[in-house]
């Protein structure tokens, strides 16, 4: 799905001009690249996720900004996975300890500079802002595109905050979100149980049993959380609630904060609904509560590689075991059915774009939306 005119190689690209809602502002356009600078390497994006923060910088209220680009706008998506189809000269032939070094044709990449661009096909970069990951026969292209995002948020909140011991309770909200499949999952691998607070729907059975298949000890909707009997039933538990991991804001956080233990962390990382956070004094007063923030791509700037890698490896190999399943993925295709000419390829393509944004930000979808700009995606187990 790339072309090629007067010598220039093009990409076809999701792009915004200006801030605003993803439905009316992304289009969808040719992009030219880059030429391959000697030290740098030619991508093709496989996949890509939607993720909020995606969502959130496309209208303009995430710090991390995108570059314009004149007459075509800035590349929307972060994360993704991609494929090396080109080095530059240099590259081949660096030192063991340098940038890109070891990087060959083939290599699975991830992006690696802020506000990458993943949306597209193609993408000429320097070397330094892509990662190879090795490849592991369990892990599909689909769980390598959504690696740094949400599993590596929920493996650092788990890790970084406090330092919980088997039989530890982490309570949590969007518990059906890909990070919070991730804490339950991890959670299990590492004997810590977990409470699991999702919104009520009309499929509420089948999704506690999802979660709990998966691992959750407790699966409760937010309503469930403020009836006197359940919140009796959590004061009775055997053994702290030692963490709380929330992302949505508004009641539901002061209900998880009145349910932990002694002076445990309360881990802020989005904000879904929107609303804002109240919670009594007396929390801190009495319990001492800690509210604190988390944001992956500070922890990704203040890392080496090497620490970068280490996690990334440790969860390749969970996923290559089975022990971390990704989330079913709603997949959008980027090919469209034969249409009469470029435009209409693009116009297509953007209004298949633009519904599964309308559909996501509806909400109760129970899956990660991901664009597959390699046809062969298509053919992929689609969880798992
Ligand atoms: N701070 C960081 O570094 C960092 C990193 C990764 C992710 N995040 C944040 O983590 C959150 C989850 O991301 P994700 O990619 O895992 O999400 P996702 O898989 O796309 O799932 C979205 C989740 O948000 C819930 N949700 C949607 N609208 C909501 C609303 N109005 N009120 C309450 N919950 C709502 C959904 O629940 P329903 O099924 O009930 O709709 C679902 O659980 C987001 O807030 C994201 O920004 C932050």
């Amino acid at each position: 799905m790339s072309r090629q005119f007067c010598g220039k190689l093009f990409s076809k690209a999701v792009t915004f001009a200006d801030y605003g809602r993803p439905q009316e502002v992304l289009r969808v356009t040719d992009r030219a690249i880059a030429p391959l600078s000697p030290t740098g390497v030619r991508v093709r994006i496989l996949a890509a996720p939607i993720n909020p923060s995606d969502i959130n910088q496309i209208e303009g209220v995430y710090p991390a900004r995108p570059t314009f680009e004149p007459n075509v706008g800035a590349v929307a998506g972060n994360e993704g996975l991609a494929e090396v189809v080109a080095l530059g000269e240099q590259v081949a032939q660096r030192s063991p300890n340098s940038d890109g070094a070891g990087l060959q044709v083939g290599d699975w990449v991830l992006p690696f500079r802020r506000s990458f661009g993943t949306w597209q096909t193609l993408a000429s970069v320097e070397a330094s802002q892509v990662v190879k990951i090795p490849k592991f026969t369990n892990v599909s292209p689909l769980a390598a595109a959504t690696l740094t995002v949400n599993p590596s948020t929920a493996y650092r909140m788990l890790k970084d905050f406090v330092t919980l011991r088997p039989g530890d309770y982490v309570i949590q909200t969007a518990a059906n979100s890909s990070v919070g499949r991730a804490v339950i999952q991890l959670c299990k691998a590492w004997g810590i149980r977990t409470i699991n607070i999702v919104r009520d729907r009309d499929n509420l059975d089948q999704l506690v049993h999802e979660l709990t298949e998966l691992g959750a000890t407790l699966v409760l909707t937010d309503g469930q959380l403020r009836e006197a009997s359940v919140r009796a039933q959590l004061k009775e538990l055997n053994g702290p609630v030692a963490l709380g991991l929330d992302c949505c804001g508004g009641k539901v956080s002061t209900e998880v904060a009145r349910v932990l233990s002694h002076g445990a962390p309360l881990v802020l990382y989005g904000a879904m609904s929107k609303k804002p956070l109240t919670f009594p004094v007396s929390l801190f007063i009495f319990k001492d509560i800690q509210v604190r923030g988390y944001w992956m791509t500070r922890w990704y700037g203040q890392q080496d590689h090497e620490t970068r890698l280490t996690m990334w490896t440790e969860l390749l190999k969970l996923i290559d075991q089975g022990a971390l399943q990704s989330p079913s993925f709603h997949v959008i295709p980027w090919l469209v059915p034969p249409v009469a000419n470029a435009d209409d390829v693009n116009g297509s393509l953007q209004t298949k774009i633009q519904d599964a944004l309308r559909d996501y930000s509806a909400g109760f979808t129970n899956k990660k939306f991901i664009l597959a700009m390699d046809p062969k995606l298509l053919t992929e187990k689609l969880s798992g």
